[in-house]
């Protein structure tokens, strides 16, 4: 089967990206992504994009226009469409069964029963892109197969996306594999087929793999996992490293060196955020608890709790090395998004990071490349995490535009976030304009921080034990005597 028109649901950060490399790899194609939010479609329309992301504004600015558009018109697009994308959100339930655990669907759902009541004749392969549980294209398919019209028939596919933010682009140009999951039929492989051939434009077709929908599904998760796995693993070695005085950093080295290991998500940090491991796992522990699966629950909730272990670790160093004390006392935040090159906060570490100070009566000068301060205060507010009183939220929490205003006049600099631009401010220009002593919390370990000892600051940060106070012999390095 030709395609020649692609409908995406969802202009989010998976549909919106995901769609604008297609439509730039696949002239021949028209691909159209919709959204319930004008909003939204609007920005995708401008030259503000609601997201960011590097190399995302040239793609889209390419071929917008002529292969790419963006519009609340959701009926046409659906019935004009070949292939359907379902890129919705698939939030965490925050009520009933499986709240707080469960992947809520309601979005899924909805998109499916739309497509079900627009389409009018002919074939479409559906293909559920957003992260799901394990037999959601089986619920797809069976609400379209309810309450399609006569006529019309459907192939639901499974395509988990595998982008990460920050690198989405060049993720979405050089994947490192496809994956593809439908029914084991002719008319199953046919759409597979399908569907392969739009990622042929510019995907080798032995990166391409084809699987059953419940090994795609479940695929996703169990990568999720794994990857998050890592991090807490090693965020579990960093509280080791604090203790004794090895470095984390040498250790991730040193094991990421055993080729079976490999090198990569070995990154001590303040801990994972971002809108899919914490609740990708959480999906998981429920899929297993209802599978009665404890034990295998149990052990991918551990992921989730050490996550949780090092964002407390990590505030409490903080609360404990500025005397036990921080009420009334400005601190200043590096750093809002889960990871740089992104404007994204969903679950950033720096959110709990900011209210556990806010808690303890803090005052808060944030600085983020890319978050907006309205991004900020309505996660401050948020009532789904402990959500503080907007009015004092207002009082304690300022949000510059400029790094040197907002660590002026703090008792201490909270690196949360990697961006790049952090490692070349003019430290001493922010040393002598801080309260002393001086603190920096290096929550990413990016500092240079025998250099910013030098200057005169108190330095902790993840996963190694660093030496404050005279260097010795030069750097601020373990001291014989502790042999
Ligand atoms: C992740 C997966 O990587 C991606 O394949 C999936 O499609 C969606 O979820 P994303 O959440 O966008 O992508 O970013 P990722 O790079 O995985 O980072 C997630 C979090 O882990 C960030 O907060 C990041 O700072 C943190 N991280 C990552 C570490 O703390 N250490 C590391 O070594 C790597
Ligand atoms: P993700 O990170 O999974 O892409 P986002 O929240 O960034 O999630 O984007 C999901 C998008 O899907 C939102 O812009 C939302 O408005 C849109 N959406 C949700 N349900 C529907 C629906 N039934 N029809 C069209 N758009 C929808």
């Amino acid at each position: 089967m030709k395609v020649s028109k692609i409908c995406c649901i969802g202009a989010g950060y998976v549909g919106g990206p995901t769609c604008s490399v297609i439509a730039h790899k696949c002239p021949d194609i028209q691909v159209t992504v919709v959204d319930l939010s004008e909003q939204r479609v609007k920005e995708w329309n401008s030259d503000r994009l609601p997201i960011y992301e590097p190399g995302l504004a040239e793609i889209v600015v390419g071929s917008r226009g002529k292969n790419l558009h963006f519009s609340t018109d959701i009926a046409s697009a659906i019935r004009g469409a070949d292939i359907i994308f379902i890129s919705v959100n698939t939030p965490t339930k925050t009520y009933g069964h499986g709240k707080n655990k469960a992947a809520d669907l309601k979005f899924v759902e909805a998109a499916a029963r739309n497509i079900a009541e627009t389409v009018e004749t002919g074939f479409k392969i559906v293909v559920e892109k957003s992260t799901v549980p394990v037999k959601a294209a089986e619920s797809i398919a069976t609400i379209l197969k309810a309450i399609k019209r006569p006529g019309v028939t459907y192939q639901v596919l499974s395509n988990p996306e595998f982008l990460a933010e920050g690198s989405a682009i060049s993720d979405l140009l050089s994947p490192d594999r496809i994956l593809i999951g439908g029914e084991k039929s002719e008319d199953g492989a046919r759409a597979m087929e399908t569907l392969a051939s739009v990622y042929g434009h510019w995907v080798d077709r032995e990166k391409i793999l084809t699987v059953s929908s419940w090994s795609s599904e479940l695929s996703k998760l169990a990568a999720n996992a794994f990857l998050a796995q890592r991090i807490s693993s090693i965020n579990s070695f960093s509280a080791i490293c604090e203790r004794t005085g090895a470095d984390v950093n040498e250790v991730a080295k040193a094991v990421g060196t055993d080729s079976r290991i490999g090198p990569k998500f070995l990154q001590a940090s303040i801990g994972f955020g971002g809108s899919c491991f914490q609740k990708d796992i959480l999906n998981l522990v429920y899929i297993c608890e209802e599978l009665n699966l404890d034990e295998v629950a149990a052990y991918w909730k551990n992921v989730v709790d050490i996550n949780d272990y090092q964002k407390q670790r990590f505030t409490k160093k903080i609360v404990d090395t500025l005397f036990n004390t921080i009420a009334g006392k400005k601190i200043c935040i590096l750093g809002f998004a889960f990871k740089k090159d992104t404007g994204d906060t969903r679950e950033s570490a720096a959110i709990y990071v900011a209210k556990q100070l806010l808690d303890e009566g803090a005052k808060l000068s944030i600085y983020d490349p890319k978050v907006t301060r309205e991004q900020i205060f309505m996660d401050l507010e948020h009532p789904f995490i402990s959500g503080d009183d907007p009015a004092r939220v207002a009082k304690l929490v300022t949000v510059d535009t400029d790094p040197y205003a907002a660590a002026e006049g703090s008792h201490a600099l909270v690196v949360c976030t990697e961006w790049d631009e952090f490692r070349g401010y003019d430290y001493p220009r922010i040393y002598s304009s801080m309260e002393k002593p001086a603190f920096v919390f290096d929550g990413r370990r990016i500092l240079d921080h025998d250099a910013m000892m030098k200057i005169g600051f108190h330095v902790e940060t993840i996963g190694k034990k660093l030496y404050n106070g005279a260097p010795q012999n030069g750097y601020h390095t373990q001291p014989s005597e502790s042999f």
